[in-house]
């Protein structure tokens, strides 16, 4: 099931963002409250639950088309999580009149290989060397 981000989701989703074994968060300190505040009040900001657990979550950004985070608890990983919160961000990003979404993640992980299955393309580097990714939002994914 995927429904809004409440506050009281903050802790689960402070949890995941931890728990993943890639994209590693280096300095948590780099994540302010301020910004998380920000999507779930002013942006996108879904979750996923199973068995009524909060166990993966995206945050997108109607105004710029950036997909900021998309975080599966490890446990719960190959379970469509991923793909039906990406979809769900996406529509949303259509909705707002984006005609293409955007990312950044890191080279050689799981999430490069998932984003070039379902159709996103390399745009090229960012500064701190991530690729930067684009998806044109004519239709959700139908990969
Ligand atoms: C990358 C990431 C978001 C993928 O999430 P996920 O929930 O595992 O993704 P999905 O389950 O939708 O898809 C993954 C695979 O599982 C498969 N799958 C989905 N449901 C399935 C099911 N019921 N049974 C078996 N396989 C299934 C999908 O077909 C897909 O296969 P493929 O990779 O061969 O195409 C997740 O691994 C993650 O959070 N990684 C760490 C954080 C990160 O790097 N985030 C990106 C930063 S922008």
């Amino acid at each position: 099931m995927i429904r809004k981000a409440t506050l009281a989701d903050h802790a689960r989703i402070h949890a995941i963002r931890m728990g993943v074994r890639e994209d590693v968060l280096s300095d948590p300190s780099l994540v302010t409250a301020e910004e998380v505040d920000w999507y779930r009040e002013h942006a996108i900001f879904f979750v996923a639950e199973e068995a009524g657990e909060v166990v993966a979550f995206t945050c997108a950004n109607h105004q710029s088309g950036l997909i900021w985070a998309l975080f599966v608890d490890p446990a719960h990983e190959r379970r469509g999580h991923g793909r039906a919160l990406l979809d769900a961000a996406l529509a949303e990003l259509t909705a707002a009149g984006h005609a293409q979404a955007w990312l950044t993640t890191g080279s050689g992980t799981r999430a490069e290989r998932f984003y070039r299955r379902h159709g996103w393309r390399e745009m090229g580097r960012s500064i701190d060397g991530q690729i930067v990714f684009i998806r044109a939002l004519a239709e959700t994914d139908a990969n």
